[in-house]
């Protein structure tokens, strides 16, 4: 076939000219060229491309969730692209390993050229972080400013834009708060979990109290900590007390939110909480996968300068260690395993919610 101008190739398809024409080096331009330079900006640029693609595809999973019923089809459609989500993450996480095939000595040859660029202005970033939900106030401040001053205004505009959409928090919260067969007539769940549970955590501390090993303050000390897991447990069933919870940061997920995802998480053997246990995992792997990035990035960034400030000025690692502890997502979901018990102790559904539940899971009733 002739190549006439419009016809498409490889190239033209991906815009090669212009993709592979975007590697400038500072060093370079400064006359004393870097080798690793090359390699430091094609691994950002490698990060921003999937970054690009978690962004595409998570605006699907919101627009899936942002209607009033979410539909099995669509469902499995947002969960298919979580987990490719999932997946792009463990690639981020691995390609710190080809980052630091370039030594710390190689990277000073060009750093100081970077003042004061630095990662901490990815607009990407701070989208994906926000579309997730993480919030303003959950944010670590390391200066007096606010978060965003170091982006350009153009960034912080479309930051703020994101910011005032509908976190996939706040659209799984609301989907969840749909979820039937928590309570329905005659038939509540909190009440039937709710003994369970206070069954599991008086038998545990029994075990405690008999445990000859241990020494009266290990003793105390134990028992303090169910007390406060049997508190927290409280909260997921009392309103009044979640409500304060929440208000101290405990808790993130509507005091409805956290039962139904409870529910899924006890009887995702049934049928029709399949998916809907699937997408809650999802949710956990994209946190924990957030969260080992910044842990890995942290580690990395240690070895390449120590205890340096950043080029965008933070304490550096320390800093980044601190994020990967606070900036957490879907932490509630994690907190949620303190109250499983085990499937033996597990009260069975009544038959006629196990029936229903065999054909379909439609959030906004039966
Ligand atoms: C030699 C390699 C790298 C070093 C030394 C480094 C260093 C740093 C430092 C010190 C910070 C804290 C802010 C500051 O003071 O500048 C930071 C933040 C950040 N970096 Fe890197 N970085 C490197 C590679 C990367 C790569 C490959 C990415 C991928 C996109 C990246 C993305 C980020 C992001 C998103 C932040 C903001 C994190 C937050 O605030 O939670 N960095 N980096």
């Amino acid at each position: 076939m002739p190549d006439s101008d419009d016809t498409l190739t490889y190239a033209r398809h991906l815009q090669l000219d212009r993709l592979l024409s975007c590697q400038e080096r500072q060093s370079e331009k400064h006359g004393r060229p870097a080798h690793d330079e090359m390699l430091f900006i094609i691994v950002h640029q490698v990060y921003e491309l999937w970054f690009k693609e978690v962004l595409f595809d998570l605006a699907r999973v919101q627009e899936i969730f942002s209607g009033s019923e979410v539909d099995d089809a669509s469902l499995g459609q947002a969960v298919h692209l979580l987990g490719r989500i999932v997946e792009i993450q463990k690639l981020l996480i691995q390609q710190f390993d080809v980052l630091e095939t370039m030594t710390p000595l190689d990277f000073l040859d060009f750093r100081d050229l970077l003042f004061p660029a630095s990662g901490f202005q990815s607009l990407q970033f701070r989208l994906l972080e926000t579309r997730l939900g993480l919030e303003r106030e959950q944010r670590l401040a390391f200066d007096e400013r606010p978060f965003d001053a170091r982006l350009s205004a153009e960034d912080r505009k479309a930051l703020k834009a994101a910011e005032a959409e509908p976190s996939l928090t706040a659209l799984v919260e609301a989907w969840l708060q749909r979820t039937p067969f928590v309570s329905v007539a005659g038939y509540d769940f909190r009440e039937v979990y709710r003994q369970a549970v206070s069954d599991m955590l008086e038998s545990e501390a029994e075990v405690v109290r008999r445990n000859p090993s241990l020494g009266e303050a290990e003793i105390r000390a134990e028992l303090e900590s169910l007390k406060a897991a049997r508190a927290r447990f409280d909260s997921i069933f009392d309103e009044d007390e979640h409500r304060q919870l929440r208000e101290s940061g405990v808790w993130h997920l509507s005091w409805q939110a956290l039962q139904a995802a409870l529910f899924i998480n006890l009887y995702r053997d049934e049928p029709a909480l399949q998916l809907p246990f699937r997408l809650l995992s999802a949710l956990m792997d994209i946190d924990s996968n957030m969260t080992s990035w910044r842990y890995r990035h942290a580690l990395m960034v240690q070895r390449m300068i120590g205890r340096k400030v950043g080029t965008g000025g933070s304490s550096g690692p320390e800093y980044l260690r601190r994020t990967a502890e606070r900036h957490r997502v879907f932490a509630d979901l994690f907190a949620l395993s303190t109250f499983f018990i085990p499937r033996s102790r597990l009260p069975q559904l009544p038959e006629e919610i196990r029936q229903a539940m065999g054909y379909r899971y439609r959030g906004g009733g039966l």
